[in-house]
Formats: C-alpha cells, sequence, structure tokens
C-alpha cells in the first residue's frame, strides 16, 4: 500500500514557520463550519422550557453599608473533568477574595463579592438546571461554564434572564455568535485555534495525510470541523475522519479507528476532545507502532495527559488558548498566589477564571452598579490588562486578538514551541 504514495517523510521534526505566517485564506469558512456544526448539538441539548426571569443583580442597602454581589460560577466539580473545573472556581475565587480585600467600591458602597458555585458535571441537561438555578438566586453575572456542551444550551438561559454570562473555558465560537446580549469570552475560540492547528498542519509542518478523531462532544467535535476544513482550505488532504464518544470516566476504545487511520498510512492525527482520551489515544496510537504525528487541541497540554500517556506521550504536540503563563507580565505573580491561597499549582483555566471574574467586577465597578441592565455596556467597552493579556470584547462577546500557543511534550513536561495571535 505504501507503493502508492510518495516516500513518507518524518513529521516529528518540528519546522519554523515562514515569516508572516498564518495568511487567513480559511477563517470565514471554517468559522462558518463550526457554526453550522455545532449548531445541532445546541438543539439536542436546548432546555425545552422558557428561561426565569431574574432579579437584577444584587442586595443593594444604604449608602454606607457594603453591597453584597454574589457571582454565579458553574463547572464540572466532579467527574471526570472535576479538576479543570476546581482549578477555574480557584481562579474566580482568588480574584473575588482579592477584589474584597482591595474594597472595590459599586457607586459609593464598598462591594463584598461572594461566589455562588454549581456543579453540571459536564452533562447539558445540569447546566440547563444550574443555569435556571441562578437565575432565580439573585446572582449579578456568571462565570461558566467549562464545556461548550454545557455551555451553549446555558446562554440562552441567562440570556432570558438578563444576567451576563463571561465564560473562561468553553471555545465553541457558536457561544458567542448566537447574537445574544449578555454573553462574553474572555478564552480565544476554537475557529482561532483549531483554524491555526489545521492551517499550520499543512503550511508549516506540510503533512501530506492527515486523519482526525474527536470525541463527538460540542468542544471535540466543532474543533474537529474547523480543522478538517482549515486543513482543505489550505490544500491538504485528510484520509480519516473518526470518532469515539465515550461515557463519562470510560476511556475509550480508539482500536476501530486506530485501525481505519493505520490502512489510511496517516502521517499527522488531530484529536478533538479533552486531556484524558487524548492520552488514551496516543498510548494506543503507540502501542500499533504507528509513527503518526499526534496534535492536540485545546484541553489537552496539562500534565495529567503526561502522566496517563507515559513515554507514549513524548513528541505529543497540542494548541492551547493564550499565551504560556510564565511568558504574561503577571504570571508569575499570579501562579504564586494561587499556590499559597488553594496549595495547587494552576491546571489549565483557572487565569481565564480570574480575568472573567474580574471583568464583572471592573464593569460594576466603572458603571457604580451591580444591576446587570446598569453593567452590561460597561462590559462592551471594557479593555482592561488582565493576567492572561488584555481583556476586551468584539461585538458579538467574544475576546479581541486572542492568542493560540503550540506545545510538545519533551522530557515529560509541556513545553511552549511558539505563540500567534494576541
Ligand atoms: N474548551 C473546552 C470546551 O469548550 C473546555 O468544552
Amino acid at each position: 500500500m505504501r507503493l502508492r504514495h510518495a516516500p513518507r517523510r518524518s513529521l516529528h521534526h518540528l519546522p519554523h514557520p515562514a515569516p508572516g505566517w498564518p495568511l487567513r485564506p480559511s477563517r470565514r469558512t471554517a468559522l462558518l463550519a463550526v457554526v453550522l456544526g455545532a449548531l445541532s448539538c445546541v438543539l439536542a441539548a436546548a432546555p425545552g422550557g422558557a428561561a426565569h426571569a431574574a432579579a437584577p443583580g444584587a442586595a443593594a442597602s444604604g449608602a454606607a453599608t457594603p453591597l453584597t454581589v454574589r457571582i454565579g460560577f458553574v463547572a464540572p466539580l466532579s467527574g471526570e473533568y472535576a479538576d479543570y473545573g476546581h482549578d477555574l472556581q480557584n481562579g474566580v475565587q482568588l480574584a473575588l477574595d482579592e477584589a474584597n480585600a482591595q474594597g472595590v467600591k459599586i457607586g459609593d458602597q464598598t462591594a463584598h463579592f461572594e461566589l455562588v458555585s454549581i456543579d453540571d458535571r459536564a452533562d447539558p441537561r445540569l447546566g440547563v438546571q444550574a443555569a435556571a438555578r441562578l437565575s432565580n438566586q439573585d446572582v449579578a453575572a456568571v462565570v461558566g461554564h467549562f464545556n461548550s456542551g454545557t455551555a451553549i444550551p446555558a446562554s440562552r438561559i441567562y440570556e432570558s434572564a438578563g444576567i451576563p454570562m463571561i465564560d473562561p473555558a468553553a471555545t465553541n465560537p457558536v457561544i458567542t455568535s448566537q447574537g445574544f446580549a449578555n454573553v462574553f469570552t474572555v478564552i480565544s475560540n476554537d475557529a482561532q485555534n483549531a483554524g491555526m492547528a489545521g492551517a499550520w498542519a499543512v503550511d508549516v509542518l506540510k503533512a501530506r495525510r492527515i486523519a482526525i478523531v474527536d470525541d463527538r462532544s460540542a468542544f471535540g467535535q466543532g474543533e474537529a470541523d474547523v480543522f478538517e476544513r482549515t486543513v482543505k482550505a489550505h490544500g491538504g488532504t485528510v484520509v480519516a475522519r473518526e470518532f469515539a464518544a465515550g461515557d463519562s470516566g470510560d476511556v475509550v476504545d480508539f482500536g476501530p479507528q486506530l485501525a481505519h487511520i493505520k490502512a489510511a498510512d496517516a502521517d499527522l492525527l488531530y484529536f478533538g476532545g479533552l486531556a484524558r482520551q487524548a492520552a488514551a489515544l496516543v498510548r494506543q496510537l503507540k502501542a500499533r507502532s504507528m509513527s503518526a504525528q499526534f496534535v492536540g487541541g485545546g484541553g489537552v497540554a496539562i500534565p495529567e495527559f503526561v502522566r496517563l500517556a507515559g513515554q507514549a506521550g513524548e513528541g505529543a504536540l497540542a494548541w492551547e488558548y493564550g499565551r504560556p503563563l510564565a511568558q504574561l507580565p503577571d504570571g508569575p505573580r499570579f501562579e504564586q498566589r494561587f499556590k499559597s491561597r488553594f496549595g495547587a499549582d494552576v491546571l489549565a483555566y483557572a487565569p481565564f477564571g480570574y480575568d472573567a471574574a474580574w471583568a464583572a467586577i471592573h464593569a460594576m465597578a466603572a458603571a457604580k452598579s451591580a444591576n446587570p441592565d446598569a453593567w452590561r455596556g460597561t462590559l462592551r467597552t471594557l479593555s482592561f490588562g488582565g493576567v492572561t493579556g488584555r481583556i476586551a470584547f468584539d461585538e458579538q462577546g467574544a475576546l479581541r486578538n486572542g492568542a493560540s500557543t503550540l506545545y510538545q511534550v519533551k522530557q515529560g513536561a509541556w513545553v511552549p514551541v511558539m505563540t500567534r495571535g494576541g
């Protein structure tokens, strides 16, 4: 079978992109594709009933008394994705602690910010229930959700309730393309991140026979759709498109998918999904003595991947949102404050949770009100230096100028290779 193809060039040596790369021929096409693709997931997960009307944000009282401002937070705090959720929650909590310590004023009152957390277990039905509960709990804003599959249907509830939702982790571009006035994201999305991965695979790595696997989540499938469209727009060839969904906690058997990919003689394998399944896929790839270069999307470049993949993970690549924390002006100080407060290292998206919470705090302080009707407009024009970079939103509520960073596992640790955008 190999005789049908040109001799295989190893993709395990990373070339540098040409100056000025990436050109952007396919961004619009890719975005349209992911919007259409993910809409089916939205419909599948959408709530059946109407959203509840929200009471306006905070329990305001007299001029001299503190103003209690409740900030909602939703993410998986149990189950397979709980580590990501606790990391995010800690980022939000740190922002609220610091705002409380600073005595942030909203109008002439000193604000006291309180976190109201709900576990959605990454389940769209629980995500929708959490959104409905928060809409009845007098929260001024919601930071969440973690998964696109819960964030998309939940965003409709917050929109109906008039509660700003500032998402620090869910990256399907549908979240901010629904025309909602209350939905914002402080993290770059998969039109950018998976698009960058697709363009780079063809233009820079010169992959010739590309295989794609996704986990059939709104997130993973969305990433894979953008990646595929971008590869094709850049003249690349997709020789296999596979998916494998697992129930929460399962380690998926990718045997049938890898058999197809091996038969298709792929030289690069892109995975749309999170770290645990990515590690399982890499282990099974290497167990079959396949040499395709593994490339993950967002949420893969965390230590758990390395721990679970073991030696099979060496050389794996992954595109992650934003710049490496160590390279950001306040990144190292943030890491220290986080560690001393929680006794744990930053895992993944805690800095985005921190910036999302501060976006709400800054906007309320600037508007002198915790009532969303008053501060929502301020959020639209906000611009501040966050831990993750400048936070400002486009007309749809998406982060302006998001970045993507390519990482590689070298000697058992993720190492940044290059950053684009931002
Ligand atoms: N970025 C991941 C998602 O959108 C966490 O689901």
